[in-house]
């Protein structure tokens, strides 16, 4: 029986792992959860899966539930300090790290240190604090299980093949819901048109990084971090069927694909249960009856979030935090209505612009520089008219 922490068990990632434990009674239990303000979800989860510690974002929420669940023998903690207490849950075998944004960096850079495998749909920890990360990872001798279906896809196919005769990673995206777009039409796009992913159904953050194509930087980086590999061995692909979650070529002019229908469960159920394979509730692909298999070169022009994420990774250092956390300010602004679809961009790279760039050695040296490219994005977005 593996037992599971999971950081943002009512998140979209959230879910659909709980679904895969209830699947498999037998071979998962659900011993710690942290969710953020969710109650709703929350409470049922807790009805269901019964684990042992439970945190939430805010103190008030932790006493609503403990009203709720008077007779429950979970503890109920709350904060920072209750999400890294779930993270470091001395009975967990396997920690899930779903948390979204740079709020997922503390408890799964804790679970690392504590020596925990560690799942991680967190990209956004490994893009702020890659370095930090890994090394914990050698140290403990152990490795990430991405959850990020390209990664994970990576993963997969670069299992049981030698690391040296990897060449080339060839990272599929869909495109989200504009790459059809031209520059001009981007403009006037709303939310709520942001908001409509093709493929996925996903978190609401994630959804706009998809549409800007922020999202394929930040996988770009976190690939550099994953598989020990520069980003000029990284190709981005819009391949908007979503079915080729990503490829590999290698030395001798193989390339692998992982194929599948776009549910998150075939890569959540794989990381879960490593190193075996087990029942996903993933509907099978019909090869067959897909028509075409389509790739395009994504145009950094009108994309210009993956280009300034291109930046970043090769300017290195502090700028990736920059890029995320500036994004991160920039996308809620974005979804609270308060600058335009472009503006992302715009937010993103005046930050980067106005960054001296530092070695970030320790998690006080990130959790500075997060916060000061959030300050300063606050600014942009405010000097620019927005508040
Ligand atoms: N969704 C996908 O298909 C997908 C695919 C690949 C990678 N990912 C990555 O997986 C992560 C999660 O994505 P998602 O789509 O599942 O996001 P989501 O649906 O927005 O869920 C985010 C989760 O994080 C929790 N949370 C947010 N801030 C928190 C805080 N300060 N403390 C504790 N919990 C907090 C939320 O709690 P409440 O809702 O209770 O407030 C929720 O449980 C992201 O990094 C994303 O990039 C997602």
């Amino acid at each position: 029986m593996k037992k599971i922490a999971l950081l943002g068990s009512t998140g979209s990632i959230g879910k659909s792992t709980m679904d895969i434990v209830a699947r498999h009674p037998d071979q998962f239990k659900v011993t710690a959860l942290a969710a953020g303000r969710n109650l709703e979800i929350l409470s049922q989860q807790i009805k269901l899966f019964k684990p042992s510690l439970v945190s939430v974002h805010q103190q008030e929420d932790a006493q609503k539930l403990r009203q709720q669940f008077p007779a429950m023998p979970a503890e109920i903690v709350y904060g920072d300090e209750g999400v890294v207490a779930v993270a470091c849950h001395p009975d967990a075998d396997l920690v899930i790290s779903a948390i979204v944004g740079a709020a997922g960096l503390r408890p799964t850079l804790a679970a690392l240190k504590e020596g925990k495998n560690v799942a991680l749909a967190n990209k956004e920890s490994l893009v702020i604090a890659g370095k930090i990360m890994t090394d914990e990872v050698r140290r403990h001798d152990k490795v990430i299980l991405p959850i990020d279906s390209e990664h994970n896809a990576i993963f997969q196919v670069l299992r049981g093949n030698e690391r040296d005769a990897l060449k080339r990673i060839l990272l599929t995206a869909s495109g989200g819901p504009f790459f059809k777009r031209s520059l001009d039409e981007l403009r006037g796009i709303s939310v709520e048109e942001a908001l409509k992913h093709p493929n996925w159904d996903m978190g609401a953050k994630i959804t706009i990084d998809s549409a800007t194509m922020m999202n394929k930087g930040l996988e770009v980086i976190e690939a550099t971090w994953l598989f020990g590999v520069g980003a000029d061995q990284i190709d981005v692909h819009i391949h908007p069927q979503s079915i080729v979650h990503s490829m590999v070529e290698f030395i001798d002019g193989s390339i692998l694909a992982q194929l599948g229908v776009p549910d998150m469960r075939c890569a959540i159920s794989y990381a879960m249960a490593y190193p075996q394979r087990i029942e996903s509730g993933v509907e099978s692909l019909n090869l067959f009856e897909v028509e075409s298999l389509n790739f395009y070169k994504p145009d950094l022009k009108k994309f210009r979030c993956l280009y300034l994420a291109m930046e970043a990774v090769r300017v290195g250092a502090s700028m990736p935090a920059v890029l995320n956390a500036a994004n991160e300010i920039a996308v809620a602004a974005f979804l609270e209505k308060k600058i335009g679809f472009l503006d992302i961009a715009v937010v993103v790279e005046e930050a980067m612009l106005a960054h001296p760039i530092k070695d970030l050695i320790t998690l006080d040296d990130v959790l500075e520089v997060d916060g000061w490219a959030r300050r300063q994005a606050q600014d942009i977005i405010q000097k620019r008219g927005h508040s």
